[in-house]
């Protein structure tokens, strides 16, 4: 699969210097900027709308995804695109209706993501994988940074590298929770081409750039 590549997770930035962090971000060498959305019904915590990611698409020019903990996305969807994401993510736990609701999202003219959480099988979007450009394994319970990795997830990941290889599919796999110098490498080497971080770069000691680094080398 391809080489992998660090989504940097806002989550834990300094909120009130949002669109810098954004850019420190970018110069930091991550692929993607990763919007963790929340509403404080399907997780504890309420976060970003969409004017705040809109906000900050001038200070980036690498891709914004949307990762939508929201307990009804439909109605939000177009938002997140105007706002400037090139994919947005639901999670399969929110979508009765998710064969339509990923339909929605690619007739809006964005990539289409599905998440899953730690005790959500693969099975369940089994019949949609055709209509997915990224499937997101959740290596935490969603809703907060800084949180322990689930290394049992390492299964789901490989299941689902297995599945993709075999349907020769473009279908890119994300693991999103945890990922640090000492998680990537068995992150990637089960499997994933996208590792969202979040804590282990907006804390680092020694600065963003040094964080995404050092996650690339333990990767290498
Ligand atoms: C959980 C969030 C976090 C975030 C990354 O709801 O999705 O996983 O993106 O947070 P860290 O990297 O601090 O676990």
């Amino acid at each position: 699969w391809n080489e992998p590549a660090i989504v940097g997770s806002v989550l834990g930035a300094d909120y009130a210097r949002l669109g810098e962090e954004v850019a420190d971000l970018t110069d930091a060498g991550v692929g993607r900027i990763q919007w963790d959305v929340m509403d404080r019904r399907f997780v504890p915590n309420m976060t970003f709308g969409a004017d705040v990611v809109a906000a900050c698409r001038a200070h980036s020019d690498i891709p914004f995804e949307a990762h939508l903990m929201v307990q009804d996305p439909d109605p939000v969807l177009a938002d997140y695109v105007e706002a400037g994401c090139d994919t947005v993510i639901v999670h399969v736990e929110t979508c009765p209706h998710l064969h339509r609701t990923l339909a929605a999202i690619r007739e809006l003219g964005a990539k289409a993501g599905v998440a899953v959480n730690p005790s959500t099988p693969l099975d369940f979007v089994r019949h949609v994988l055709g209509q997915l450009d990224q499937i997101v394994i959740m290596t935490v319970n969603p809703g907060f940074g800084g949180q322990q990795y689930i290394a049992a997830m390492e299964h789901k990941v490989a299941e689902m590298r297995a599945l993709v290889d075999v349907s020769n599919s473009a279908l890119k796999i994300e693991v999103d929770g945890g990922i640090s110098r000492d998680t990537a490498r068995s992150a990637w080497y089960a499997g994933a081409e996208l590792l969202v971080a979040g804590s282990a770069v907006l804390s680092h000691p020694g600065g963003k750039r040094a964080a995404v680094e050092e996650l690339h080398r333990a990767m290498a």
